[in-house]
């Protein structure tokens, strides 16, 4: 067994093995071209509604103008800013003066471009697509008079999530750094003990199918959970035949985390994709994974790094509670920033003070692939 030291050269390399034949040093320019799409297709929604004819404008009557619906306001908030650092911006940070002019037809000459450079880069198009669909409903979206939901999954099918969480070379990458990471902590398990492993937010099962291929050759106890019945679903469809796989409705702001679906102290690995930067505060959720993991079992966590225009356009949609419900951070240190993501060093302090030591992360602040800031961390229970 390689040792923890170890791990992480062994997670990045078995990582770079599973996207060679993609040209990832293209990759971060892609990644501006769609943030610039998107930054254009948020300037071309707050236009739309007449605003910046002359005159300024404070937040509050951008948000009037555009309808936009209270449980998004912060998302309008973070365009705002995002469009202001882009240089499309003017104003003094609550009185804007003026924005970029851009047409329909500039924003469907940008957006149609995207498809192409996207080729050979394991972007599915499917991804584009959505990506289209939504830039070009963003006002709808403000308003709510859409849901982002209904752009996802606009032909019914789970194609536009798969493409989002399992194909794309980002995924490819850390879901193989994930598996590398689980093969080395089912190295530890006495012969023929199952690997018990808890996943949160499971979702279409990305990360799921890169480790049970990799925890194939043994016994596995693998409780796939999820907020939502469709996934569990989906999960039951796609993974249910596999033996030792169970599914389970599990929220990751519940405390304690997991009751009445796993105990205590019993997992070697608990995994979360994508999903841990939905909890009200990440720093109870972790406390709590840290509860479920035995002594020396492993924290496998994927997540956003950094906040891209490209997101901000889509995604975030997602993560706008309910009226009345706390969202994503509200009752920890980002409560009142309207941020949703932590950076690599918030993750890595957050992970340190619920008493898990990160030991390994993938990509690396320096590989190509870091531009999509997408980031798995390896972090261990202390004894
Ligand atoms: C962005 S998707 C990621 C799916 C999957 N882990 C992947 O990366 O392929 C987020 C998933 O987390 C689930 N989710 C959202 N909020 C959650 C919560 N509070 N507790 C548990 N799961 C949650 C969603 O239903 C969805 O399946």
């Amino acid at each position: 067994m390689t040792t923890a030291e170890g791990l992480n050269d062994r997670i990045r390399a078995a990582a770079d093995r599973a996207v060679t034949d993609v040209d990832v040093d293209r990759l971060p320019g892609f990644m501006r071209e769609i943030d610039q799409v998107a930054l254009l297709a948020m300037a071309w929604a707050l236009r739309s509604h007449g605003l910046f004819r002359g005159g300024s404008h404070t937040e509050s009557e951008i948000a009037a103008a555009t309808r936009t619906a209270d449980r998004h306001r912060w998302i309008l908030r973070r365009w705002l800013g995002a469009l202001s650092r882009a240089g499309m911006l003017w104003g003094d940070g609550s009185t804007f003066t003026r924005l970029r002019a851009v047409g329909r037809r500039e924003l469907r000459e940008a957006a149609h471009g995207l498809a192409a450079s996207g080729e050979g880069l394991g972007y599915p198009e499917a991804m584009v697509a959505f990506l289209r669909r939504a830039f070009s409903h963003l006002p709808a979206l403000l308003r709510d008079d859409v849901a982002v939901q209904a752009l996802l999954f606009a032909d019914g099918e789970a194609d536009t999530a798969d493409g989002a969480y399992r194909e794309n070379t980002v995924n490819r990458y850390v879901n193989a750094a994930a598996a590398e990471a689980a093969r080395w902590a089912a190295e530890g398990r006495p012969a023929g003990a199952p690997v018990r492993v808890l996943e949160i937010g499971a979702g279409v099962g990305g990360t799921t199918t890169d480790l049970l291929g990799a925890l194939a050759r043994g016994p596995v106890d693998y409780v796939f959970t999820d907020v939502s019945p469709y996934f569990l679903d989906l999960g039951r469809e796609r993974f249910g035949g596999r033996p030792g796989t169970r599914f389970a409705f599990l929220d990751a702001n519940d405390t304690p985390l997991g009751k009445g679906v796993v105990d205590p102290g019993t997992r070697d690995l608990v995994v979360a994709a994508n999903v841990l930067h939905n909890a009200h505060s990440v720093d109870a959720c972790l406390r709590g994974v840290r509860d479920l993991l035995a002594p020396g079992g492993l924290l496998l966590c994927v997540d956003t790094c950094r906040e891209l225009p490209q997101i901000l356009a889509s995604m975030q949609f997602l993560m706008s509670p309910r009226e009345g419900r706390p969202g994503p951070g509200s009752h920890d240190f980002r409560a009142g920033t309207d941020r949703v993501f932590l950076s690599r060093r918030e993750w890595e302090a957050a992970l340190r003070n619920a008493g898990l030591t990160p030991l390994a992360s993938a990509p690396g602040p320096d590989h190509p692939l870091d531009a999509v800031s997408v980031t798995l961390f390896a972090a261990r229970r202390d004894a």
